[in-house]
């Protein structure tokens, strides 16, 4: 019988791939944007600026801040990639997010999952990196191959899921080859894929089913509750499945961004710990917009792992802030073994 032998929680984003300096490139997109999602409101830069002019930002984002959160990130990539060789899986079940990679407002599905043989992914164009926003294209390295590069599916497996899924009513879009956009920014599988396969994976990607969730974009993304009762029932399949395969199950996205709230990130981490189902599911939609939206990959994991044996610590927590707004991503690695 097929067993999980790894669980891992891993943020993604541009921070991890980037300079301290880089990270100053989303500013001007910072100042712009007049509804930035923090906790369950909206609010301008200078207002977020205002609410928490108590919380020492200026400080936590000084270069000198930044550079020691770099590394420590950093580092703490490293831990989990030398986790995963270590484990030595056979397969792995990735929940992560579309941020408009493959899916656009033609068509998005709430919980695809994967069930081809290749998945692919290559470097952005020329025409492609000219329509990146800035402080994006810089990061491209972290989760994109440097050429044309096709990583193995798990046919068999994702089949079997969809199939156990729907049966549990679950009603899932599934895709055998990954879509190709018109005149897209982006082509290939997504960072949240991406990143998994080239720092977690260090390139050595294991057949895999990518299971693609609508996190981000209103009005069908799933609730943190469907999403931990999927992942849960994607446990619960696993255990059941004959062959003998070693299981490697990640939550790829988040933490809170694009605004830093560490309280709410913390509420996160006790909750894994406690194995707190209802504390998960109970997440409120207004929490979970924007990249913090990204939680629900976490979630959808911690209902496959919460059902297991496996335990283990948080890696490292390193709120990334990038301005006096809170502005930036909080970047959190745990794994269980
Ligand atoms: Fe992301």
């Amino acid at each position: 019988m097929a067993q999980i032998v790894l669980g891992m929680w891993t943020t993604h984003g541009p921070t991890l791939s980037t300079t301290p300096e880089e990270w100053l490139l989303r500013l001007p997109a910072d100042h712009a944007n007049k509804a930035h999602w923090y906790q369950t409101g909206r609010y301008d830069f200078d207002t977020l600026v205002e609410m928490r002019r108590d919380e020492g930002l200026a400080e936590k984002s000084s270069l000198a801040e930044r550079t020691k959160r770099n590394a420590a990130c950093r580092a703490a990539i490293d831990r989990m990639a030398d986790a995963y060789a270590a484990a030595k899986p056979d397969v792995a079940v990735i929940f992560g997010n579309d941020q408009q990679e493959l899916f656009n407002d033609a068509l998005m599905p709430a919980f695809t999952v994967f069930n081809g043989d290749a998945i692919w992914n290559e470097p952005s164009s020329p025409e492609q990196a000219a329509k990146h926003p800035p402080g994006i294209h810089a990061a491209e390295w972290g989760h994109k191959p440097p050429a044309y590069t096709e990583y193995p599916g798990h046919p068999e497996l994702a089949n079997y899921l969809i199939g156990d899924l729907v049966a549990n009513g679950f009603d899932i879009t599934r895709a055998s080859q990954l879509p190709r956009l018109d005149n897209h920014w982006h082509s290939g599988i997504g960072h949240a894929f991406g990143f998994v396969y080239r720092q977690i994976m260090r390139d050595q990607v294991v057949p895999h089913v990518p299971f693609i969730t609508n996190t981000f974009f209103p009005p069908n993304q799933p609730t943190a509750r469907r999403c931990f009762e999927m992942g849960r029932a994607v446990g619960r399949a696993i255990k059941a499945w004959k062959p003998d395969a070693r299981v490697a199950i990640f939550g790829s996205g988040g933490m809170s961004h694009f605004v830093i709230d560490e309280t709410f990130d913390h509420q996160i981490f006790a909750a894994l710990a406690a194995r707190d189902a209802e504390g998960l599911c109970a997440i409120g939609e207004d929490w979970l917009q924007s990249g913090s939206s990204e939680l629900k990959n976490w979630i959808a994991a911690a209902g496959a792992l919460f059902e297991t044996e496996l335990s283990g610590d948080i890696v490292d927590y390193q709120p990334c802030y990038r301005s006096e707004a809170g502005t930036g991503t909080a970047n959190g690695f745990v794994y269980w073994n």
